[in-house]
């Protein structure tokens, strides 16, 4: 975030199942900003699922649909992003999102994250394989390549685990009028 200028937008990022979605909510809905999920609006653009486009266009069509989206994300003012979670893979992403908003890693272990995910409806027939070992092992994998791009990009880190969706939003919200302070 350029910290000479009021937030116009917050991106949320971390794994799958970090809570993104639901705190990202939260966030919007008492800021009266308009929240946009970054994988629902790649389906959208595209007419097909997530998991369509993966089959179709493999791993690399998808980031760079990834990457249009997120362009055009970051001229809306207002706005809170829940990003798919390999969003921070891509050097040009992290740059844009650090300049364009505050970015927010949510973090949990990988075990808090696994279970989370299995109890999400969305999680099997959504989301695609992204490397050929099972559930919890491609968490961890997942989680540990992607540690150092999360933290490059992130304003502010919340642990999420033991936490309610709703207590994490209010952290950001805490965070943000802290620094709307600072540039009074
Ligand atoms: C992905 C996470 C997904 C989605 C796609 C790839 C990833 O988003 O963008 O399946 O690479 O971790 P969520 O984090 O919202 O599940």
């Amino acid at each position: 975030m350029n910290r000479n200028r009021a937030v116009e937008r917050v991106f949320l990022i971390g794994a799958r199942g970090s809570g993104k979605t639901t705190a990202g909510r939260f966030v919007a809905e008492r800021l009266g900003w308009q929240m946009i999920d970054a994988d629902e609006e790649i389906e959208r653009r595209a007419g097909r699922s997530i998991r369509e486009i993966f089959d179709q266009e493999g791993e690399s069509g998808f980031r760079q649909r990834e990457t249009e989206v997120l362009r055009k994300i970051a001229s809306i003012p207002n706005c809170v992003i829940a990003t798919g979670g390999g969003a921070v893979i891509r050097p040009e992403n992290r740059d844009l999102m650090r300049r364009s908003g505050l970015v927010v890693w949510l973090t949990a272990d990988p075990e808090i994250l696994w279970q989370r995910m299995q109890s999400d409806p969305r999680s099997s027939h959504q989301r695609p394989a992204l490397t050929a070992l099972d559930g919890l092992n491609e968490m961890r994998t997942i989680v540990a390549q992607r540690r150092e791009w999360y933290a490059q990009c992130a304003d502010l880190t919340i642990d999420t685990s033991g936490r309610s969706p709703q207590d994490v939003a209010q952290m950001i919200l805490d965070f943000l009028a802290r620094t709307a302070d600072e540039l009074r």
